[in-house]
């Protein structure tokens, strides 16, 4: 039996591609290239095979990358092992690379490949000290077209990190989102629906978007938002093109959906005549139910206005938790102000006071002041030095290097109009009461 033979591969080959393939994994050895790849590289790459008659027994496939080559797959059928078939696809796949001009050919193969003859007959020399690191990108390929149309992306990944303070809140939502839906297995295992819908209320400025957006970042799920607004001035009209954006978002493998002021679109329904946005909040109400049924998404809707919300549209089954976004307590203004101080001068401030100072401030209220505490700290120190400074002098340079001080910020403080009256946070009290749900 020695009159196999080498040759091109052909599609008609694909077979045979694939039997070798079966006949690894039967071997217990995980190849390192995934068998979508091989044969794609076979298609578009390099691949050579060998034949006995019309059998294919062996297989070599490479893929040539600016100066380096990789050989992606290289299988002999195990009874034909022994036979130097490997060392022989090598030289063919390695001829059929040449005009790329490599300087290199390398191959990763599992730890138990047993061909180690073939590449050191080859040439090959086998590298020690190198380790092998794998990571499933989140977004696939065939996914980003229906990603791209509809405005969707994948996020930073550190943006749950990057939410200070919060601590109530994002131990809330670490544990009744983020766990169940990244620990599907686990979750399945204790019983533990994962949550499908979630509504994020309270004022303005408290971090519902930062938080949703945190939370797909978290997952590593595209982040995909829903305006509204925009989808009103579609041909099909509001309704129908919200519908049409949640059957492309039925094409995602996972994501995040989020609607801020979600109100506008499912507010109560009363009123004679009816109002023209009943027709989107009824829209809206059917396709939850049909979102919910995919696993590996999560609606998230945001409002102020919590009790503007037709009740219908909050009841248990449509939205798993409705979780109220507050106002920073001691500590979570306190890990503002460390975030939003330069490090260089964060020493020297007294951010106690500064806490204690900005109780009843929105992080976003936080943010404003910390800006402006800067801009004007900056400001002062090139322009109102007593007129001898300018721009470019090394005296501005230093000066401007002291950075704000602690009257700045009280002073950008006491300039800043909070967002939250006491009346609106007592009515968000309220709403917690009356409508929260975790
Ligand atoms: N925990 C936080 N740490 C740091 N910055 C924050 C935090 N929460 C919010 N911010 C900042 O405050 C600003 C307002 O936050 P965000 O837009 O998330 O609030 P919101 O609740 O969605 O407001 P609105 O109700 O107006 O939509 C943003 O600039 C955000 O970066
Ligand atoms: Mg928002």
């Amino acid at each position: 039996m020695t009159n196999w033979r080498i040759r091109d591969f052909h599609s008609a080959d694909l077979d045979g591609i694939l039997h070798l393939w079966e006949s690894l994994k039967d071997s217990d050895v995980e190849p390192v290239y995934a068998l979508s790849e091989v044969l794609a590289s076979c298609e578009k790459d390099h691949a050579v095979v060998a034949v006995q008659g019309d059998q294919v027994v062996g297989a070599a496939v490479g893929r040539a990358a600016h100066d380096q080559g990789w050989i992606v797959f290289l299988a002999t059928l195990p009874e034909y092992r022994g036979r130097g078939i490997g060392t022989s696809l090598l030289a063919a796949v390695e001829n059929r690379m040449a005009p790329h001009g490599l300087n290199k050919l390398s191959a990763l193969m599992p730890e138990a490949e047993t061909r180690v003859e073939a590449f050191l007959s080859r040439g090959f020399a086998l590298k020690k000290n190198l380790r092998y690191f794998e990571r499933t990108i989140p977004v696939q390929r065939q996914e980003l077209g229906a990603l791209g149309q509809l405005g969707g992306r994948i996020l930073a990944r550190d943006l749950w990190e990057n939410v200070a303070g919060m601590r109530k809140e994002k131990e809330l939502l670490e544990r009744r989102l983020v766990l169940p839906l990244a620990e599907a297995d686990l979750a399945d295992e204790y019983g533990v629906v994962p949550p499908r819908a979630v509504v994020l209320f309270g004022p303005p400025g408290t971090g519902k978007t930062t938080f949703a957006k945190a939370i797909a970042s978290r997952l590593e799920w595209p982040f995909v938002e829903v305006f509204p607004s925009r989808l009103a001035s579609d041909p099909k009209g509001l309704a129908g093109a919200l519908r049409e954006t949640f059957l492309e978002i039925a094409e995602l493998e996972h994501c995040v959906v989020f609607i801020d002021e979600v109100e506008e679109i499912a507010s109560q329904r009363s009123g004679e005549p009816p109002s023209p946005l009943q027709g989107v909040t009824n829209e809206l109400l059917k396709i939850i139910p049909a979102f919910r049924e995919q696993p590996g998404r999560l609606l998230v809707c945001a409002t102020n206005f919590i009790r503007a919300l037709d009740t219908a549209f909050l009841r248990h089954g449509r939205f798993d938790y409705v979780i109220p976004i507050g106002l920073p307590d001691r500590q979570a203004r306190e890990a503002m102000w460390q975030r939003f101080i330069p490090a260089t001068v964060v020493d020297d401030v007294d951010v106690e006071l500064l806490v204690e100072r900005t109780e009843g401030f929105s992080p976003a209220d936080i943010e404003y002041a910390a800006r402006s505490a800067s801009q004007r700290a900056l400001e002062k120190a090139v322009y109102d030095d007593g007129g001898a400074a300018s721009a470019g002098n090394v005296s501005v340079r230093e000066a401007v290097r002291k950075g704000p001080c602690t009257q700045d910020y009280l002073d950008a403080i006491g300039d800043t109009r909070t967002t939250v009256t006491q009346e609106v946070h007592e009515l968000f009290l309220e709403d917690i009461d009356s409508l929260g749900r975790v």
